[in-house]
């Protein structure tokens, strides 16, 4: 039996996070400009959203670009805009076919014009859709992101829209990025780095954590699978007994 053939359609996570990881270092192995690598590492995005519409995920989130990724070398922040805006263009067609909603969360506004207009452009056009949902993370910084939400709640307790006693988990989850995804059930990172790298802390609070040595530019299918199928054999106890969950 193959891995896809094992893996049970009634425990997926709803929501898959990944941080796609070692581009650079794939395309030093073998000699390449790290620019190769991230073009490879484009590749493997579409395998990996293929992979997660052929299972059903219904949410997939990818850490695509981090405030702190800003302060690259210039070069490297270009190629990478750039090849947002060409995997845009050429993806686009993937989007339709499959009913994906292309969806951003970070600092989007701080985007080169065009990759801002091409990103805004394609969200638009695949927004009926509803077989998932694809969030790239752009310029995402989780301190960031809660750093902004807590000067928008105190903006609303200040002007009377809020009042303090009702400041809950909540109200918090609605004044981030990610207010219209469920919690991350799993979270991904490849090349071997066991890290967060300032990624989705609130969100992760209970997620599963899978880290594998695979560079991204060659994860694949099968390491998705492996992946879920690893998750799956975890028991999430979420605070309670193993016996309570019974
Ligand atoms: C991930 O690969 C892509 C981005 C962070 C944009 P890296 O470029 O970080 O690759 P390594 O970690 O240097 O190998
Ligand atoms: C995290 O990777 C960001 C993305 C994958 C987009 P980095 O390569 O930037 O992370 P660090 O700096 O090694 O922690
Ligand atoms: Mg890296």
């Amino acid at each position: 039996m193959n891995q896809l053939d094992q893996i049970d359609k009634n425990k997926l996570p709803k929501h898959l996070a990944v941080i796609m990881d070692g581009n650079g270092r794939w395309a030093k192995q073998k000699g390449f400009f790290r620019t190769v690598g991230h073009e490879k590492g484009a590749n493997a995005v579409k395998e990996l959203v293929e992979g997660c519409g052929e299972l059903g995920i219904p949410y997939v989130t990818l850490y695509a670009f981090s405030t702190e990724n800003w302060n690259r070398p210039k070069l490297e922040v270009k190629t990478l805009m750039n090849l947002l805006v060409s995997s845009l263009k050429k993806e686009i067609k993937t989007l339709h076919d499959n009913h994906i909603r292309l969806n951003a969360i970070g600092n989007i506004t701080a985007l080169p014009k065009k990759a801002f207009a091409e990103l805004h452009e394609v969200m638009e056009k695949t927004k009926g859709y509803d077989k998932m949902v694809l969030t790239l993370a752009l310029s995402y910084g989780s301190r960031e992101e809660i750093t902004n939400a807590i000067k928008d709640i105190c903006h609303k307790v200040k002007n009377n829209i809020i009042s303090i006693k009702n400041i809950d988990e909540t109200v918090i989850n609605e004044h981030l990025y990610t207010q219209n995804l469920p919690e991350v059930d799993l979270l991904i990172r490849t090349s071997g780095e066991q890290r967060i790298s300032n990624f989705l802390l609130w969100q992760i609070a209970y997620a599963e954590l899978y880290f594998t040595p695979v560079l991204w530019p060659d994860f694949n299918k099968d390491n998705l699978f492996e992946a879920i199928l690893n998750y799956q054999h975890r028991e999430r106890r979420f605070g309670k007994t193993s016996e309570q969950l019974n």
